[in-house]
């Protein structure tokens, strides 16, 4: 069994990323800017968006923060995307979620420019990646696909069970694992799902994504099963500085010892989807 280390993958592509920037800037080039809005005060939010600030020092990016209270509107806030959009700038932005309930999370994200949507949200960059165009991809799948390739785990022809439907990980990642070249065969399953330890049974790579701390047990993983864990879920612990841990979807010291490869919570998935966001961004200032 090995442990997926995606700190140390993340650590790898934060030197590349940074060693493009330099060229980039020794050649006269613009420095890469990503900018953030968050609105309110979530604790997870805050957390997300200081890590994502304190990246782009890492990576050599010039980055903005903008902040709003939760009374904002959401026509003020649609006519500061509409700003961001016209900033020639900033080259990328995200708007941190979940917003405000008087705010439309759709209306927002679709008023994001496609060209500047580095979150890879907006339904023209989700169109585009489900049918195989050039686009900024989300995240978190990603992530996931380049832990992949950097621990040359084989996907093609093989059953990805994804567990969880969501809009930022099950559903785009579904598309990215089937896409041509990729090659798995991908089953979904969700909380209708009647036989979800069968079709794990039937897998050769399982990806929870639910949400629901230790999800998956022992008795649902097929000895030599690739395993990878989204999940994030805060469960309070009085022994830590925060006062919180975090724990993924999979019950990780029962699970770990059949599966051939696993990733671990935290340090498996989490450090990869801020460096997905950093690709993108780069991206966004080369184009
Ligand atoms: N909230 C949770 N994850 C994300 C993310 O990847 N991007 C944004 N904008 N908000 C989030």
């Amino acid at each position: 069994m090995q442990i997926i280390d995606g700190k140390h993958i993340a650590e790898q592509i934060i030197q590349e990323i940074a060693a493009e920037v330099s060229q980039i800037v020794d050649f006269g080039g613009k420095r890469p800017h990503l900018a953030a809005i968050i609105v309110g005060h979530d604790g997870g939010s805050e957390t997300y968006v200081a890590n994502k600030i304190k990246m782009c020092e890492s990576v050599g990016f010039k980055s903005s923060l903008f902040r709003f209270e939760s009374s904002i509107s959401e026509q003020e806030l649609l006519q500061f995307v509409e700003s961001l959009n016209n900033n020639t700038d900033i080259d990328g932005f995200i708007v941190q979620l979940p917003l405000p309930q008087h705010i439309s999370e759709h209306k927002i994200t679709e008023a994001i420019s496609p060209s500047k949507d580095v979150d890879g949200f907006h339904p023209i960059n989700v169109g585009k990646m489900l049918i195989g165009l050039p686009c900024f991809v989300s995240a978190t799948p990603s992530g996931i696909l380049e832990l992949f390739k950097r621990y040359d785990i084989n996907i093609c022809g093989k059953n990805c069970v994804i567990l969880g439907r969501s809009n930022i990980v099950g559903k785009p990642l579904a598309a990215l694992l089937m896409q041509k070249g990729v090659d798995a065969t991908v089953t979904i399953c969700h909380s209708r799902t009647p036989n979800i330890k069968e079709i794990c049974l039937h897998a050769d790579i399982i990806i929870a994504a639910i949400g629901q701390p230790e999800f998956l047990k022992a008795d649902m993983v097929p000895a030599g099963a690739v395993v990878i864990d989204v999940g994030t879920t805060r469960v309070p612990d009085t022994s830590t500085k925060s006062g919180f841990r975090l724990k993924g979807d999979v019950d990780f010291v029962n699970v770990a010892p059949l599966c051939s490869f696993i990733t671990p919570v935290p340090g498996g998935v989490g450090p990869m989807t801020i460096i997905s966001l950093m690709k993108n961004t780069l991206l966004a200032a080369k184009a």
